[in-house]
């Protein structure tokens, strides 16, 4: 695992996008995971001027986002299939037939989503996974008691994230109860995983996904396992770690070393 604290939101999501741009760059047809909410929305502009002022090429790329409330219509302002083409494929060269987004109203979710797994797996594995974190730990909506193994299906949501989503909604009653969220296991799966954390309110979470124990109680601290995990937190929200010098320290040394060998950050 690799953190990078970076001074603001602004600079995390810079950073953010300047990974996911390399990834496109070294591989055009990347397979990206994508994530929904309000953390990601910075890396998105950016990866959005990066494609006007800079010319990247999303016509390969296919992507894949991580989860979708159920049930809500795509056309829903609140849906994230509204949400990700509001924030980044309206504005991208992306290739619709390249664009993988739960249905939010299919009627056979059991199917959609083995199919979902099918198709990732068709692509040849995602890539890149970009990820937020919930104020319980969730990665996707894989809520607290999710099965580290699991894989696509349909998720009852916690009071706590029902609560948390009720002031995007008119109606308390409108929020949605229930999402379809890709697995735990589907994730771990993913080559790359890029963790994004921003602000006060995330530091005791993100203190316990990457300094707690790997526990199905903060599905994010699975992640510890992964064999290519780099976060990215900002100030506030690495806030709380214990060993943030220590993860100073290891960036410091790592540009030291990167002087002494060949490879370009
Ligand atoms: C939702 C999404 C997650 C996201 C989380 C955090 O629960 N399903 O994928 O990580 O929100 O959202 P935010 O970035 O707005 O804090």
């Amino acid at each position: 695992m690799r953190l990078i604290i970076k001074k603001d939101y602004r600079a995390m999501s810079k950073k953010a996008a300047k990974i996911v741009a390399e990834q496109i760059r070294e591989k055009p047809d990347s397979v990206l995971g994508l994530a929904t909410g309000s953390t990601v929305i910075g890396t998105y502009k950016e990866l959005i001027r990066i494609h006007k002022k800079e010319g990247l090429d999303f016509s390969e790329v296919t992507t894949f986002n991580l989860d979708e409330y159920y049930p809500i219509p795509s056309t829903h302002p609140q849906s994230y299939h509204y949400f990700i083409h509001k924030e980044l494929f309206n504005h991208i060269n992306i290739d619709p037939d390249r664009i993988h987004i739960p249905d939010g109203l299919v009627k056979n979710t059991n199917a959609f989503c083995q199919w979902y797994e099918d198709e990732i797996k068709k692509a040849g594995g995602i890539d890149l996974q970009l990820l937020g974190i919930g104020k319980d730990g969730h990665i996707g909506f894989n809520e607290p008691g999710s099965s580290l193994g699991s894989r696509t299906r349909i998720k009852t949501l916690t009071a706590q994230t029902i609560k948390d989503n009720a002031q995007f909604f008119k109606k308390k009653e409108d929020v949605p109860k229930f999402a379809i969220t890709i697995g735990v296991g589907t994730i771990l799966d993913a080559k790359r995983c890029l963790l994004l954390a921003s602000g006060k309110n995330k530091a005791k979470v993100l203190k316990k996904a990457i300094e707690g124990p790997i526990t199905a109680q903060v599905t994010a601290s699975v992640l510890q396992m992964h064999k290519e995990l780099l976060v990215i937190a900002d100030e506030e929200a690495s806030s709380a770690l214990e060993r943030k010098e220590y993860y100073q320290h290891i960036e410091e040394l790592t540009g030291k070393l990167k002087t002494l060998t060949l490879e370009e950050d």
